[in-house]
């Protein structure tokens, strides 16, 4: 499949210069056309039956599966949760940390890791998003490591693997920014979380959570799919491996939508995508103060000249989705390996025009 018949797939850039995968990937035709038949069987044919339910599982085992390989893990390391924040939720509620452990992470985290953080009760420790910071942050009393391998501010990319084997410390990866915009291997990762909704251009409301060892963490939060068998009193055994931390029953059309949307990434994806964020960022760079570096992730960002706010708002009049940074006074724009250069040109054009 060649460029030009990939990004055919997504009828969003007939009209738009879409550049906000950071939030919401485009989605491509295959991928709702395989939601709606998941969405025709349940209206036509109901959403119980002898096979439903076998169906609906294997799905769900599919996926897991497909995910696994994206990320160089075992299937049984898979969970399938909502989100990024579902699994960060998961690991932290299990845990069990208190008042008296630390967990570092950065100033540059998102609410879907601080807040989760937050509720374990553990007390956070923030350092500069910078391998050295981190590791000056670590106390005896840090348990954990929390951060994102791209950082959603910047696109900055951190070693998180090597930060995990230089402290000695579990690492939980917020994988957002990460899983399908760089290539990305759990090798080193105690935790890593990803979203559906993002990069791989899946359903929203969809993620997964690799975990390198399922038998250490305790299940906290228990879903129907956590057991294999339970006591009146709720006692439960667990059910082999990561499948116990799947969070939730996940309708089967986003899970037949996800799997139709990883079918449809090319070989030559990723190189693409950092080819287009190079040329984003040196097309901003003339004219603005970019705030991230070369050859990290796939976001760009930049101080504008305007109201980052206004500005989104401007520029979304001109056909061009980015999205501001609230507290930050920065633009970020998301190239993937669906980017044209013309929307970039249409990026830069729309900045001028605005100010
Ligand atoms: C780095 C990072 N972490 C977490 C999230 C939240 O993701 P989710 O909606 O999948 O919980 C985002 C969303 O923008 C993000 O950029």
């Amino acid at each position: 499949m060649d460029f030009e018949q990939a990004r055919a797939q997504f009828p969003v850039f007939e009209r738009l210069a879409y550049l906000n995968a950071g939030t919401f990937g485009p989605l491509a035709r295959a991928t709702i056309e395989a939601m709606e038949v998941w969405q025709r069987r349940d209206l036509e044919q109901g959403r119980s039956s002898p096979s439903y339910f076998a169906d609906v599982i294997a799905l769900r085992e599919e996926v897991r599966a497909r995910i696994a390989s994206l990320v160089n893990a075992e299937p049984a390391q898979v969970a399938l949760t909502s989100s990024t924040t579902d699994g960060c939720n998961v690991v932290l509620a299990g845990l069990d940390l208190s008042p008296s452990d630390e967990v570092v992470t950065t100033s540059h985290e998102h609410f879907g890791l601080l807040g989760p953080l937050h509720a374990s009760r553990a007390h956070i420790v923030v350092a500069e998003p910078d391998r050295d910071a981190i590791l000056a942050a670590v106390s005896p009393r840090t348990r954990l490591l929390a951060i994102s391998r791209v950082l959603w501010t910047t696109g900055r990319a951190l070693p998180v693997a090597e930060l995990a084997a230089e402290s000695g410390l579990p690492v939980l990866v917020d994988g957002a920014q990460a899983v399908g915009a760089i290539p990305t291997d759990t090798a080193g990762m105690d935790f890593l979380t990803i979203s559906a909704q993002k990069w791989l251009c899946g359903p929203d409301a969809l993620g997964a959570l690799v975990v390198s060892d399922p038998e250490r963490l305790r299940v906290a939060r228990p879903s129907y799919f956590s057991q294999r068998d339970y006591e009146p009193d709720g006692h439960f055994e667990a059910r082999p491996g990561a499948a116990r931390f799947d969070s939730q029953w996940i309708a089967p059309a986003s899970l037949a939508g996800l799997l139709a949307a990883l079918e449809a990434i090319p070989d030559w994806g990723f190189e693409r995508a950092t080819a287009m964020t190079e040329h984003c960022r040196a097309a901003l760079a003339e004219r603005y103060e970019v705030l991230s570096a070369s050859a990290q992730g796939t976001l760009v960002s930049w101080r504008p000249n305007g109201d980052p706010a206004e500005l989104v708002a401007a520029l979304h009049e001109r056909g061009v989705v980015i999205r501001d940074l609230p507290g930050r006074g920065t633009l970020r724009a998301s190239c993937g390996w669906w980017t044209s250069e013309r929307d970039i040109e249409r990026l830069v054009e729309a900045l001028d025009e605005n100010g």
